[in-house]
């Protein structure tokens, strides 16, 4: 048995905080505080400096105290699957060196990704390959580093793997259901069903060593009950692969877990509650279960603050003006110093609807309350020169002037990651805070 949630979210074990707590940072300063504290103390430094280059740039605030919450939750609710964590979701240095502490495990797509965090110091058995079409020196780098454990679905994989690495451990990626999910990887991945035989005799002619099966229901799966059906299928495929000779011990029940941002529909907990007991029914203790989680750990640790550089009044044509209502004729359009070319590419690239809140206005700090002024029909547009730079088509917001800053929550998967410096903007800056302890 297990501790309940509660026990372990607020009196998580000693050696756990210990290991928190022992995280190295010597050239990284992390707050304790609250992100409204963070967030007021950097406006107000850069409200008290006297034009200092760049001082109004954009920033994340990233809390590791609350990765470390979606981890307790994790052991509390998953005890039997080992969370490897999807670098790709967010490489962020201080987050790899939290889950490294912690005895994460890490799916990396590529060598880079690889070479991160064997250089974070984790050790290559902790590393799961998983890009099932990989490039033939990232093969190869992979041989040179021991990662042996890699993710496959074609047989041209099986070929080059033979080649360039014939002694690694083999996981073969299945096609499942993935079509209640935000982001479809299926359409790219996955071995389906029907081809797992022909794949299987391949691997065998090839005296490659296939150890398991894996999956990924998509990333922002909606239906808990997608992994459910997800690991019926790889059980068909142990026993389909046991009755050619092979004996399977790793199950990888790949990603697709809620952030802890997600309010209604899905959550963690429902995932949970229907995974851990389909996998302990299917697969005896002596099958190793492993995961591959990105968005579940990091969505919501992390908040973006952007600043007003600019706002333009729209004015309607007389016509127009006369049809739309009287006490709200006005409507702003405001630009703000990061876009979808940079933090905010999530808007296009993972599906996300991000909202914006007023942080300050009029050099008043208004974290978490309600401005309780009349409101406007307003659109928010990145930094580019580019018109889809766009990050709010139609919001309700105060009237605010440039200088102002907005702030974004949950946005912490697949944002930074992916932004580009495209028109000259830099990636936006992270400061740390822990609000665990
Ligand atoms: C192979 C693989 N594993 C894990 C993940 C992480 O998925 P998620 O962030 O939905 O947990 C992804 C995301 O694209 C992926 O491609």
């Amino acid at each position: 048995m297990h501790a309940n949630l509660e026990t372990v979210v607020l009196a998580p074990p000693y050696d756990m905080v210990d290991l928190f707590k022992s995280v190295p940072s010597p050239d990284v300063n992390v707050y304790n505080r609250s992100i409204c504290e963070v967030t007021k103390q950097r406006l107000e430094a850069i409200t008290n400096q006297q034009w200092e280059s760049d001082q109004e740039n954009a920033f994340f605030v990233g809390d590791l105290g609350e990765v470390f919450r979606q981890h307790l939750r994790w052991k509390s609710l998953l005890p039997r699957i080992e969370p490897f964590f999807a670098v790709k979701c967010n490489p962020d240095p201080m987050i790899l060196k939290l889950l490294a502490s912690l005895g994460c495990g890490f799916d990396c797509a590529s060598k880079q990704e690889i070479q991160q965090v064997l250089d974070v110091g984790v050790e290559s058995n902790r590393i799961v390959y998983a890009n099932p079409c990989k490039q033939a020196s990232f093969v190869r780098y992979a041989a040179q580093q021991n990662v042996s454990r890699m993710t496959f679905d074609n047989a041209e994989e099986l070929h080059k793997i033979k080649k360039f690495y014939p002694d690694a451990e083999l996981i073969l990626r299945i096609l499942t259901d993935d079509s209640q999910s935000l982001c479809q990887l299926g359409l790219k991945f996955g071995a389906p069903l029907h081809t797992v035989q022909h794949l299987l005799e391949t691997a065998q002619q090839l005296d490659l060593n296939i150890i398991g099966v894996s999956f990924h229901v998509g990333s922002g799966c909606l239906d808990e009950n997608a992994f459910c059906d997800a690991v019926i299928s790889a059980r068909n495929v142990f026993d389909q692969a046991a009755a050619m000779g092979f004996n399977f011990t790793l199950l990888d029940v790949g990603g697709g877990f809620p952030g802890a941002d997600v309010k209604n529909g899905i959550t963690f907990e429902k995932v949970a509650a229907v995974l851990g007991p389909v996998v302990d029914r299917l697969f005896p203790a002596d099958i190793r279960v492993i995961a591959e989680p990105g968005r579940y750990y990091v969505a919501s640790a992390f908040t973006i603050c952007t600043n007003i550089i600019g706002r333009r009044s729209v004015t309607l044509p007389p016509a127009v003006e006369e049809e739309i209502e009287k006490e709200t004729p006005e409507q702003y359009m405001y630009y703000v110093n990061d876009g979808m070319y940079g933090s905010f590419n999530c808007i296009i690239f993972d599906h996300q609807i991000v909202e914006p809140k007023v942080l300050m206005k009029n050099e008043v700090f208004t974290f978490g309350q309600d401005v309780c002024e009349p409101n406007f029909e307003s659109s928010v547009w990145g930094p580019t020169c580019d018109s889809i730079d766009c990050l709010n088509k139609s919001t309700r917001l105060p009237k605010l002037e440039p200088g102002d800053w907005l702030y974004y929550e949950n946005m912490g998967a697949y944002t930074v990651c992916a932004a580009s410096q495209f028109n000259g903007f830099k990636k936006s800056e992270v400061v740390y805070t822990n609000t665990f302890c």
